[in-house]
């Protein structure tokens, strides 16, 4: 037999395999794919806006083939209803590529592991420990003080005469508070001075964050096609030193926090606390413990600042919606202080900006894919073992079957109605629903709420000069998390005393 006979032979036996495997499932409908690479060519980069291009051709749930993985994305609110509360169980798993593998040690975290035993018990870490209201407000202090921080570095901004009437990056205020907050949350430590100096672990850390992108970023379309994958071996020695490397800082940090506990006594809030001191009573692996510091900084960061990013536009957008919400402020907040988390309960209107932002906007459009953990029947079709389903959220919360008016910013329509996004309307998921529920959620909705409260209550906002309003560009960045494509710019003008533009720093 000639020798290259047998490769072929192999390449037509899988590709018949696949055929088979296909014909015997009553798939969804989706565009045609090719042999081997599936739809991966036709996927345009913003992912979200071409599913929903799609169901608009093919229905509310389509197959589409990342190269030989079949990917279910469903785009209606029954649907998503379907997948995560009908068969929230059967679809709880999920999708590690060879990154995600590395990075969670295999699942050994929160967000990539399979649903499961470990899956449970760390979950139940998160729900009866880590994000219950008690620590919660423990740890408002720390949100309030990087608030107030970002507030007095906008004001010493706009209120330099070298600055005056010019626009700031609005991302560059709200990435500081992201950061500096989840570090802090997590590992209690804050890395930057208050001068803006990043120390030493800060340093150390977002070379990490950059270099874990990267090697994310990496990962060829060999990622979808396994049988391919030979041609492309990961860099096994650059993933292993980058494991190395997290490694080592989170546990300097851990031996950090263990020292101060034996010296004063007591455990802080802060979640690398939390984890140490339940570690025996949940036998928690310290991979597990870095793991789900990792998560926590993984899934906490990007998404508040990028909501807010995107709230703020909206609202320059629509100046009248920024100035009900400067009204509310005044009359609940007045001019002598400053607003705080205890306020919010008075403030309807304010937390309809944040919802009506999330709903549009919603910073992870796709949430994060469930894959099948067995053969599973959605809308009357086959979701055959091992698929990822995914519910595109944004299309959801976009569908006129489901609002009115679906792309008009008008905070106002959750006052008329007041409708869940905490995962029990699946008309408004964007912290998911389920078993698998941005466990986050409501410390995400803080501090959101909390960083545009102070934003609007303390400075007016424009567009950049010379830009009208409705030519911001609210186009989306490709990606998992969705930036705004051009980060905003704006002109903050100062509306209160100047003495109410302090940091209300603690030391905790
Ligand atoms: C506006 C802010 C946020 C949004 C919109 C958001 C949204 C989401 C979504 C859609 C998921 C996926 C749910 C699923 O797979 O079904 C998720 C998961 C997760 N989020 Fe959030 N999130 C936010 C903030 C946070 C924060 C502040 C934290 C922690 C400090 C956090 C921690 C997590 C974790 C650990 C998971 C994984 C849960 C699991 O796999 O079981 N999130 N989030």
């Amino acid at each position: 037999m000639p020798p290259y006979l047998l490769p072929i032979s192999i390449i037509t036996i899988l590709l018949l395999y696949k055929l088979y495997q296909r014909m015997r499932f009553k798939l969804p409908p989706g565009p045609r794919p090719l042999p081997i690479v599936g739809n991966l060519y036709d996927i345009k980069p913003v992912r979200f806006r071409c599913f929903a291009e799609w169901a608009q051709a093919y229905g509310p749930i389509i197959s589409v083939w990342f190269g030989s993985t079949l990917n279910v994305i469903v785009s209606n609110t029954e649907l998503a209803k379907e997948v995560l509360k009908q068969h929230d169980q059967q679809l709880a798993d999920r999708h590690r590529n060879r990154s995600a593998a590395k990075f969670s040690k295999d699942g050994k975290d929160l967000i990539w592991a399979d649903y499961g035993p470990h899956y449970v018990k760390v979950r139940k870490v998160c729900t009866l420990e880590l994000f219950v209201p008690k620590r919660l407000e423990a740890l408002r202090p720390i949100r309030e003080d990087e608030v107030t921080a970002m507030v007095e570095s906008i004001f010493n901004h706009c209120t330099n005469p070298e600055n005056k009437g010019k626009s700031l990056l609005v991302k560059k205020y709200l990435g500081a508070v992201a950061f500096n907050n989840i570090t802090r949350l997590a590992f209690g430590k804050r890395f930057e001075t208050a001068e803006g100096v990043i120390d030493e672990q800060g340093l150390e850390f977002k070379a990490i964050v950059a270099n874990g992108l990267k090697l994310g970023a990496s990962l060829a379309m060999a990622e979808h096609i396994p049988w391919l994958r030979w041609m492309f071996p990961l860099e096994e020695q650059a993933f292993a030193k980058h494991e190395a490397r997290k490694d080592r800082l989170t546990r300097a940090i851990m031996e950090e926090h263990t020292l101060a506990r034996e010296k004063s006594g007591g455990a802080k809030q802060h979640f690398v606390d939390a984890l140490l001191t339940l570690q025996e009573k949940y036998d928690l692996s310290e991979d597990t413990i870095i793991g789900l510091l990792w998560d926590m900084i993984t899934a906490g960061m990007d998404t508040t600042a990028i909501s807010v990013e995107w709230a703020m536009a909206e609202l320059i957008k629509n100046p009248r919606a920024q100035q009900k919400a400067q009204e509310e402020l005044d009359r609940v907040v007045g001019f002598e202080r400053v607003v705080t988390e205890s306020d919010f309960p008075s403030l309807p209107y304010l937390q309809c900006v944040a919802k009506e932002a999330l709903r549009l906007h919603p910073p992870t459009p796709l949430m994060l894919p469930h894959r099948a953990n067995s053969n599973v029947k959605i809308a009357g079709y086959d979701i055959p073992k091992g698929s990822n389903v995914h519910v595109n959220v944004w299309a959801v919360a976009r569908d006129p079957a489901a609002w009115k008016n679906p792309l008009e910013f008008r905070p106002e329509r959750f006052l008329e109605e007041d409708v869940d996004m905490n995962g029990h309307d699946f008309r408004l998921l964007p912290f998911g629903a389920g078993r698998r529920v941005c466990p986050g959620a409501q410390l995400g909705i803080n501090l959101v709420t909390s960083m545009l409260g102070h934003l609007l209550h303390h400075f007016d906002w424009t567009p950049s000069e010379g830009v009208k309003p409705d030519e911001i560009d609210m186009s989306e960045n490709p990606g998992l998390v969705t930036y705004m494509r051009t980060s905003l710019q704006a002109v903050a003008t100062p509306r209160l005393p100047s003495h109410l533009y302090k940091r209300v720093a603690v030391d905790m």
